[in-house]
């Protein structure tokens, strides 16, 4: 019987906590060695990609000791600096003299009133797993490092609201406010390296937007340094605040070109009781979107994900990685579906009804559900290695598309007809739930044969079907020459002269988002 493979898996609950504890390693140590790996260090980007260094002041050593004496010798760094100049994907190197760490919100202000006089550039840096390399520095930027702000605040249990530092790691963030019983309402596969104001500065989405929306709904309040050392205090601690402009907006996606984001009060929902997975096998995407359709019709309420993973992606990650034990294989499509409710008997018999009428029409081939928190981890691990996989080992071009659900697939066939043999993997996996497709396109190195059937073909396609070229990951410096497929020129020229009024000597991380 169909349903034997769900009630099994649900039986067999052993090493739950091992298998928590398992992840919350893998990612982090897998995410610290991708980026900060010595071999095949990526040249010079400035050189290779022909940057016209912009006209910033050159670091000197006076400059160095004022910044000792403002922060203290061990927080000023001048050695050893690779992990911090290369981006996640090893696609960007700087070439920073110079990294920082503040330890407070009128450090960072007193830093970038020097560096504003001076006119040296500066490259706010959170937990450096950005993937459209804007974290790093082009040329010589100083690397304004958020490490040392990394307090979780404040967590009320009663309102749900969180005050916390920008560089607290996202993981520890959600550790302090499951001890109030609260959740924070955003979760990515880098969640135990990269931190809250990484977060905030590129509005990242991860896994449960589905649920909670992105964060511009749950963040309440900001305070920012602008570049000329102020300080903007935008915290607040409502939902409805209607006084004037919503500048807070303004710092949730701007890649750190507006203001350094050093604090922020979050809404963090109450966690949920109860929280099941399924994992199941599809045989086509028409498939997918029908189940999605289904989940959203039948599991509404308690839907707190929808994931999708093609065959490429899922095998890319078992074969990179021996320790994932997914409950089946062999299927062209897998969904990832996750409620999260109050009440673990209404939500299983729901999740259990889904999949079993699912299966009796025949749109799902075959899947498993647990509640059991060792197995819900170790589900969600096949999905959140993919990434890791498809750049362990190969140079990888990754997309991050919003395109409409009916074309959501349609781009990764036709990109594996372009690539043809030059690639290794053409595959396709991401949020469903939110029409965000990643697309990733790997060889065994960069090179500009396959890069140029690539782009910008890509954003081409995507711009045809009015989606947007970067959904969750930001514009940074990879995507810049390309904003254009995705905002037009009013836009842009509101754009540059928002920069112009924030940042008039362009210190903030130059050479990002802008062209
Ligand atoms: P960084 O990489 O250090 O910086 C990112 C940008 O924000 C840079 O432009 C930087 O200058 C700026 N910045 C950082 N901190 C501040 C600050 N305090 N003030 C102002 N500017 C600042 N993204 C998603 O949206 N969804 C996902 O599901 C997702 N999954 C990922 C999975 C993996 C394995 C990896 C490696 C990355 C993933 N990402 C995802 C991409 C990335 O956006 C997120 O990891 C995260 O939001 C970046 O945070 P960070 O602290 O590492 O920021
Ligand atoms: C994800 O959803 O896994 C991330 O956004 C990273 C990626 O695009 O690979
Ligand atoms: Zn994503």
């Amino acid at each position: 019987m169909r349903f034997q493979g769900l009630l099994q898996l649900r039986r067999c609950a052993a090493a739950s906590c091992a298998s928590r504890h398992l992840n919350t390693i893998v990612t982090a140590a897998a995410t610290r060695r991708l980026a900060s790996s010595a071999t095949a260090l990526p040249d010079f980007t400035q050189k290779s990609d022909h940057v016209q260094r912009g006209n910033y002041a050159t670091l000197n050593d006076k400059d160095v000791a004022h910044f000792e004496q403002l922060l203290g010798q061990n927080h000023v760094l001048t050695e050893d600096l690779d992990g911090y100049n290369i981006c996640f994907l090893k696609r960007i190197r700087g070439n920073s003299k110079l990294v920082l760490k503040p330890g407070s919100t009128a450090e960072v202000a007193a830093i970038l009133r020097h560096c504003n006089e001076r006119k040296l550039a500066v490259v706010p840096q959170g937990g450096n797993t950005g993937l459209v390399g804007g974290s790093v520095p082009i040329c010589d930027e100083i690397v304004l490092s958020l490490q040392r702000l990394n307090k979780v605040l404040s967590v009320d249990e009663v309102t749900g609201i969180a005050v916390v530092e920008a560089g607290c790691i996202l993981e520890n963030f959600d550790h302090r406010a499951k001890e109030a019983g609260l959740t924070v309402p955003l979760d990515l596969g880098a969640k135990a390296s990269c931190h809250i104001g990484g977060n905030v500065s590129t509005n990242a989405g991860g896994v449960r937007v589905v649920r909670y929306g992105n964060l511009h709904g749950s963040v309440l309040g900001v305070e920012a340094v602008l570049a000329n050392g102020q300080v903007l205090d935008l915290m607040s601690d409502f939902k409805k605040d209607n006084t004037g402009y919503h500048m807070k907006h303004l710092f949730i996606g701007s890649e750190g070109t507006l203001g350094v984001v050093t604090k922020l009060s979050m809404l963090c929902p109450h966690a949920s009781k109860s929280v099941n997975v399924a994992f199941i096998g599809l045989n086509s995407f028409a498939d997918v979107l029908k189940t999605f359709v289904n989940a959203k019709r039948n599991l509404g309420e308690i839907l707190s994900s929808c994931e999708m993973i093609d065959e490429r992606a899922f095998q890319t990650a078992m074969g990179q990685y021996k320790f994932l034990n997914a409950p089946i294989a062999g299927y062209p499509f897998y969904m990832l579906i996750e409620t999260s409710g109050s009440n673990g008997d209404h939500d299983q018999e729901k999740i259990n009804q889904f999949i079993g009428d699912g299966m009796e029409r025949g749109e799902i081939l075959d899947g498993t559900v647990t509640g059991d928190p060792g197995k819900v981890q170790e589900i969600w691990k096949i999905r959140e290695m993919v990434p890791l996989a498809l750049i362990e080992k190969s140079f990888c071009f990754k997309y991050d598309i919003s395109l409409p659900l009916r074309d959501f697939y349609s781009i990764v066939d036709v990109m594996r007809e372009r690539c043809g043999p030059l690639a290794t993997v053409v595959c396709g996996y991401g949020h469903l739930g939110d029409s965000n497709l990643h697309l990733n396109v790997s060889c065994e190195k960069f090179n500009d044969e396959i890069y140029k059937r690539v782009e910008p073909f890509v954003y081409e396609y995507t711009s045809k079907l009015k989606g947007s070229i970067s959904a969750e990951h930001g514009i940074g410096f990879l995507k810049k020459d390309y904003l254009h497929y995705s905002k037009n020129p009013v836009a842009i020229n509101w754009m540059r002269d928002m920069k112009k009024m924030f940042d008039p000597n362009g210190i903030l991380n130059p050479y990002k988002v802008l062209n």
